[in-house]
């Protein structure tokens, strides 16, 4: 698992809607082959919509071939309650995107037959060939989606009671009354979460701090669904500062080197791009082996021009040149 910190709500936004929209055009879409995203509601993602919309508009991404699951909504809120999750999806996103109508999947809260539905749901995500990368948010609890503490991190799409602290969470929503807040909500399990190929979070606040500690420095526990990440092969959390506040200096500093050795490798965004990472150490390796073998030469030989060649390649290494540019040259 790896864990960004940036400064605050806004540069999280950025580096998680950057990272979303690089694994949709590496993936390379297509009508038979579309990307499948999980997506959240809640105020945390709304920058990573805004931004991506952004990128929509300047023709960095499309969502034409695009299939989107959602992972949650309230049971019993009318289909256009501007509080359902649905209209929250299409207000913030899909309205100002390529999507298509029929390619946008969301529980319907309504549907005569709750746990039908919720089959229904899981059986549509195995037909398009399963989430390739979820994007999720938490609750201050530990809950991802609507999984509240002692959900079984093996669960599927279910119906589900809010715990009392989700609903006065949620309160804000409805104008600070937690009575129009609904009780139940029909959510995606954990399973169905970690089933995603990929899971990217994102958490900023001070009162997510406790969730954030619980979830990456303690042992995975159903009282803290979103622990169930450390399981997962692929996770990624995008968190700001404020976040931060419950873990200890050496976790936040250990991510932050992880993450700046990286970086100095690849390049800001760890993409899938193993490959080259490989690559570049080889040549670094290389380069390195090449460089002691001269000097060794220079020592016995006491040769100049050996001496050049050597100087040489410490100052074009000493550079900002990657090891690709070296070689031309
Ligand atoms: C709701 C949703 C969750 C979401 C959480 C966080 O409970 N069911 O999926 O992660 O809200 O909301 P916010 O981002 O507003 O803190």
């Amino acid at each position: 698992m790896r864990l960004i910190v940036r400064q605050d709500y806004e540069e999280v936004s950025a580096y998680a809607a950057y990272y979303v929209k690089e694994r949709i055009n590496q993936f390379q879409p297509t009508k038979q082959r579309p990307f499948v995203l999980g997506l959240p509601t809640g105020s945390s993602p709304i920058g990573v919509y805004h931004k991506l919309v952004e990128f929509y508009n300047a023709g960095e991404v499309s969502f034409e071939h695009v299939v989107t699951f959602n992972m949650d909504e309230y049971v019993g809120l009318p289909r256009d309650h501007p509080q359902s999750y649905r209209a929250f999806m299409w207000k913030h996103l899909f309205q100002h995107v390529n999507i298509k109508k029929e390619n946008v999947h969301i529980l319907d809260g309504n549907a005569e037959n709750l746990d039908e539905e919720c089959r229904k749901f899981e059986a549509e995500i195995a037909k398009s060939g399963g989430i390739e990368l979820f994007l999720g948010g938490i609750g201050p609890d530990g809950h991802i989606a609507f999984n509240e503490p002692g959900s079984s991190l093996t669960s599927r799409t279910r119906v589900k009671t809010l715990a009392y602290e989700t609903i006065i969470a949620n309160a804000r929503f409805f104008g600070g009354d937690v009575t129009r807040v609904p009780k139940l909500a029909l959510t995606v399990g954990v399973a169905t979460v970690m089933d995603a190929r990929e899971v990217v979070l994102v958490i900023t606040g001070a009162h997510k701090s406790l969730a954030l500690a619980k979830c990456i420095e303690e042992g995975v526990n159903h009282m803290w669904t979103v622990s169930a990440i450390q399981m997962h092969p692929k996770g990624l959390i995008v968190c700001d500062e404020d976040a931060t506040l419950e873990l200890h200096v050496k976790t936040v500093k250990y991510f932050k080197s992880i993450e700046h050795v990286h970086h100095s490798i690849i390049g800001p965004h760890n993409l899938g791009l193993q490959g080259n990472l490989l690559r570049n150490m080889v040549d670094t390796n290389q380069a390195a082996k090449r460089r002691r073998r001269l000097m060794l030469q220079s020592l016995l030989n006491n040769d100049d021009d050996e001496d050049k060649d050597d100087q040489q390649i410490s100052s074009s290494e000493s550079s900002d040149e990657g090891p690709n540019k070296r070689r031309r040259s």
